[in-house]
C-alpha cells in the first residue's frame, strides 16, 4: 500500500481526533486525552511537527508528534534542544503493515534535521527499540516505569536527569 506522509495542515484536525480516540480506545495506558494534548501544544506553539499518513484514497490512516522536553541536569541552564515523540499512533485496521515505521523514520530525520540533539519516548520497548532508543539508568521520568522511558541521542551522548514535558501533557 503506498503511504504519504505530509505535515499536518488544519483541515486534518477532525481526522486526528478520529485516529486518536481510535487508536487509544482500548490503550490501558492512555487517559484518552491525546486530541486534547495536540490542541494545548498547536495553541503554545510547541508542536514542533506533527507528521499525518495518507492512503491511497486520501484518508488520514496514522500521525506523530514531536514537542520539546526540558531537561533538568542541575546546571542552571539544563540540557538543551531535546524532543519528546508522541502521541503517535495508526489506525488499528493498519497496523503492522510498516505505517508507524515511516512516520517514526521520517520523522526523526526531519528533527534530526533541525540539529535537535536527542529524543525521549514514553512507550513499548519492544516497539521502540527496534529505532535507537533505549533506557538510560541516569535519565529519569518522573513517574514512569523505568523499561518505558526511553531516549535517543542524535548528537553526542544521553544525558543524565530530569526530563519534563510540556504542560499540555499534564492529566489535570
Ligand atoms: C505503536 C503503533 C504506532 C505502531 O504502528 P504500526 O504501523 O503498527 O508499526 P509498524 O507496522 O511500522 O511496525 C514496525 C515494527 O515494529 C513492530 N511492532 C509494531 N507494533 C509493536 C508493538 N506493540 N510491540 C513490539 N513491536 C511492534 C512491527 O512488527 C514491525 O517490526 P518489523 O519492522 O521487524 O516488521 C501502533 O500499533 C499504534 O497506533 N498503537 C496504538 C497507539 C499507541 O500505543 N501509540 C504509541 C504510544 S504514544
Amino acid at each position: 500500500m503506498k503511504i504519504t506522509l505530509r505535515p499536518e495542515n488544519k483541515s486534518d484536525l477532525e481526522a486526528i481526533d478520529d485516529l486518536l480516540n481510535l487508536a487509544f480506545a482500548f490503550d490501558p495506558h492512555s487517559h484518552q486525552n491525546e486530541g486534547a494534548i495536540l490542541q494545548r501544544l498547536r495553541e503554545s506553539r510547541k508542536l514542533l511537527l506533527s507528521l499525518v499518513a495518507i492512503d491511497e484514497s486520501g484518508e488520514l490512516v496514522g500521525q506523530i508528534a514531536f514537542s520539546p522536553v526540558e531537561i533538568d541536569d542541575g546546571s542552571p541552564e539544563g540540557t538543551q534542544n531535546w524532543i519528546g515523540l508522541g502521541p503517535m499512533s495508526v489506525n488499528p485496521r493498519l497496523q503492522r503493515m510498516g505505517i508507524g515505521r515511516q512516520l517514526i523514520e521520517t520523522g526523526l530525520k526531519e528533527m534530526k534535521s533541525r540539529e535537535v540533539s536527542g529524543c525521549v519516548v514514553l512507550g513499548e520497548p519492544g516497539f521502540y527499540e527496534r529505532f535507537g532508543f533505549n533506557t538510560y539508568e541516569n535519565l529519569i521520568l518522573p513517574g514512569a516505569l523505568a523499561p518505558f522511558f526511553m531516549a535517543r541521542a542524535f548528537n553526542g551522548e544521553v544525558p543524565g536527569g530530569i526530563v519534563h514535558y510540556d504542560p499540555a501533557f499534564s492529566t489535570d
